[in-house]
């Protein structure tokens, strides 16, 4: 009786079984459309949720920023520190070739940026930002600051603070008179940290960027701030050759961490 009934016709079994074949080859020759949408709902753009992606273009580079700056803090008053400070960009081509150099070697540094080369490079500020470069203010044009009047000097200065901060990154503590030009006018208005150095190796003066690099590793010392800038090829291409050197004897920090300098701190600092 058993085996009878298993062997019984079953139209209803075999309407099921039909019913699947057809859904499973449906499916399969309309798997070209829904694949791709399937994915987009369980991969959505990765930069989509970036908070350094809100201001600005859709530049996909944003997509390979960290999410946070990292916390990398430096007791100058113990270990020898030396501080790389670069002005006059961002340069599109020039700070970016310095920018993987810094990667690479894992070294941090100072950008004085000049305002009006910010628009359009936004995504090397939030770059430097994110990768725990300081940012400063180089004025907005590159103008000597003692020849200003103080609304002068405090438009040079403001405008430069916007579009640093419309790069959607924290506004510089940080001035950098151009030419270290500063007098007594210049020190009461702007209402920041001055920024000044100790070491000048005329890096736009140079031609070989050997001879340089062994210029500024032979006049390096703790304490040191290197007057430097991100526009010119020899400059970069000696930090190239410089820095794994100079990481072997110095922490490569910031300015502010060189000179323990507190944010909105007035006055004039060199180094250390
Ligand atoms: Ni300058």
């Amino acid at each position: 009786m058993k085996s009878t009934v298993r062997s019984q016709f079953n139209p209803a079994g075999l309407i099921t079984v039909i019913v699947m074949c057809l859904l499973v080859a449906g499916l399969a020759m309309s798997r070209a459309q829904w694949l791709p949408k399937l994915q987009a709902i369980v991969q959505p753009e990765k930069t989509e949720n970036h908070p350094a992606h809100k201001a600005g273009p859709a530049i996909t580079h944003d997509s390979a920023l960290p999410k946070q700056p990292p916390n990398n803090h430096v007791d100058c008053t113990k270990v020898p520190c030396l501080a790389l400070t670069f002005d006059d960009g961002p340069h599109p081509q020039q700070t970016t070739r310095l920018l993987d150099i810094l990667d690479r070697e894992k070294a941090h540094a100072t950008f004085f940026l000049v305002g009006s080369r910010v628009p359009g490079q936004e995504v090397l500020v939030r770059r430097m930002f994110y990768a725990g470069h300081e940012i400063g203010n180089h004025s907005w044009n590159h103008a000597d600051m003692t020849k200003l009047s103080p609304t002068d000097i405090l438009n040079q200065v403001n405008q430069t603070q916007a579009a640093i901060a419309a790069a959607n990154v924290p506004a510089p503590k940080l001035f950098r008179p151009p030419y270290g030009a500063v007098n007594a006018t210049v020190r009461s208005t702007v209402p920041m940290t001055l920024a000044l150095w100790n070491d000048d190796p005329l890096d736009w003066k140079g031609e070989d960027p050997a001879k340089l690099s062994e210029s500024i590793i032979a006049y390096a010392r703790p304490g040191g701030v290197i007057d430097l800038h991100d526009i010119y090829p020899v400059t970069v291409d000696a930090m190239d050759i410089a820095i794994p050197v100079l990481k072997t004897k110095y922490h490569l920090v910031t300015f502010s961490e060189m000179t323990n300098v507190q944010p909105g701190q007035r006055g004039e600092y060199f180094g250390r």
